[in-house]
């Protein structure tokens, strides 16, 4: 498994995920065989960034197909049906989860599958066209950005979006990826990212072992470095785009891009068309997960807070529209109105 993919199918019937919640200080890579590890999987964030989400459940599906004892295709359905169900309640808010399903859903109700073994067989070989196809996505995402990003350019980045958040490659990390690789003086400002770090942890792996110069800073710096360093651009990823533009990511998504609206710094969000969900009108309609407690009240082991206090800890915020400067999907730029103009894009 190369490096930085997130997640692997082995022929033998094992999905092998590289383990982020270790990630750096220990390299360490999961097996699994049944959809329910790999919802918990998910749950647990071993595995999370909105593209991989998806996959992972794509996976999941092949995992109990791989498995089924069933004699018959119809039993074999009805077996996918309650995986897809388990795998659905794993996390709310990355809309990729759903799409993956749904598509999965789609191919393993063609009635031309009739037997166990062409439907082991289609499931398996849809999993992993999702995941070829979001590699070759990201790739297009970081090419289609690439008329944003100056020749030399200062950039805030949210998270992590990188080849660990996809299945390869990455959306918002990738398009810095791909512009330091195209010869471009890029210097990039990762958000460290509380409270699990993503951005100081894996987005500082990715770029320190691609070479892309980098400084980690705390979520609350991103002001003062606008106003005194020069930043030239924020670049972030999604989990929901909405029919409107709004957009649901990461915590603290929504304060970094008030304050790049307040310094007149562009703000855009790299997204696959399979983030954007028209079913969902605007940002309001978008289910925040809500996370536990103790990811706030500690550091790994080690108790921060003092006993019994209240803690909020939503995963995720919506950004308004308005503050977006462009989206950047692998069809091409997206820039206001959004409602027209996302519309049009996903026909
Ligand atoms: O809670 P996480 O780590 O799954 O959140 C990930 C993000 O918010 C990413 O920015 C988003 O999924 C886009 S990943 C290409």
């Amino acid at each position: 498994m190369n490096a930085f993919r997130s997640i692997e199918w082995l022929d033998e019937g094992i999905v092998r995920m590289l383990d982020q919640r270790k990630i750096p200080r220990e390299t360490v890579y999961n097996d699994y065989t049944t959809h329910s590890e790999v919802a918990q999987a998910i749950k647990d964030m071993v595995i999370r960034g909105a593209p991989a989400i998806g996959a992972a459940a794509a996976y999941g599906l092949a995992l109990t197909a791989h498995h089924s004892q069933v004699a018959d295709a119809e039993t074999l359905r009805a077996e996918l049906a309650d995986a897809s169900n388990v795998l659905a309640r794993s996390r709310p808010t990355a809309v990729n989860l759903f799409w993956a399903l749904n598509r999965m859903n789609d191919r393993i109700a063609d009635p031309a599958l009739d037997s166990v073994v062409t439907l082991q067989k289609a499931t398996l070989a849809e999993a992993h066209a999702i995941a070829e196809e979001d590699v070759a996505i990201n790739k297009a995402i970081g090419k289609n950005a690439q008329s944003l990003i100056p020749q030399k350019a200062t950039i805030i980045h949210h998270c992590n979006t990188g080849s660990l958040a996809t299945v390869d490659y990455g959306t918002a990390l990738g398009v810095i990826r791909m512009a330091h690789e195209l010869g471009k003086d890029i210097f990039a400002l990762l958000d460290e990212t509380r409270p699990r770090l993503q951005g100081g942890r894996l987005s500082a792996y990715e770029l320190k072992e691609q070479g892309v110069p980098f400084k980690v800073i705390v979520d609350g710096a991103s002001g003062h470095f606008m106003r005194t360093l020069g930043v030239d651009l924020c670049v972030v990823g999604t989990d929901r785009v909405a029919a409107n533009g709004d957009v649901a990511n990461k915590i603290g998504t929504y304060n970094l891009a008030v304050v790049a609206y307040e310094n007149g710094v562009p703000f855009y969000v790299a997204a696959p068309t399979t983030t954007i969900d028209m079913a969902t009108k605007h940002g309001d309609e978008i289910e925040i997960e809500e996370r536990p407690a103790n990811e706030i009240t500690h550091v790994r082991d080690c108790q921060i807070t003092p006993d019994g206090v209240e803690v909020g800890n939503p995963a995720f915020d919506v950004t308004p529209a308005k503050y977006i400067t462009a989206i950047i999907t692998e069809k091409g730029l997206v820039y206001p109105p959004f409602n027209e103009t996302l519309e049009k894009l996903m026909g």
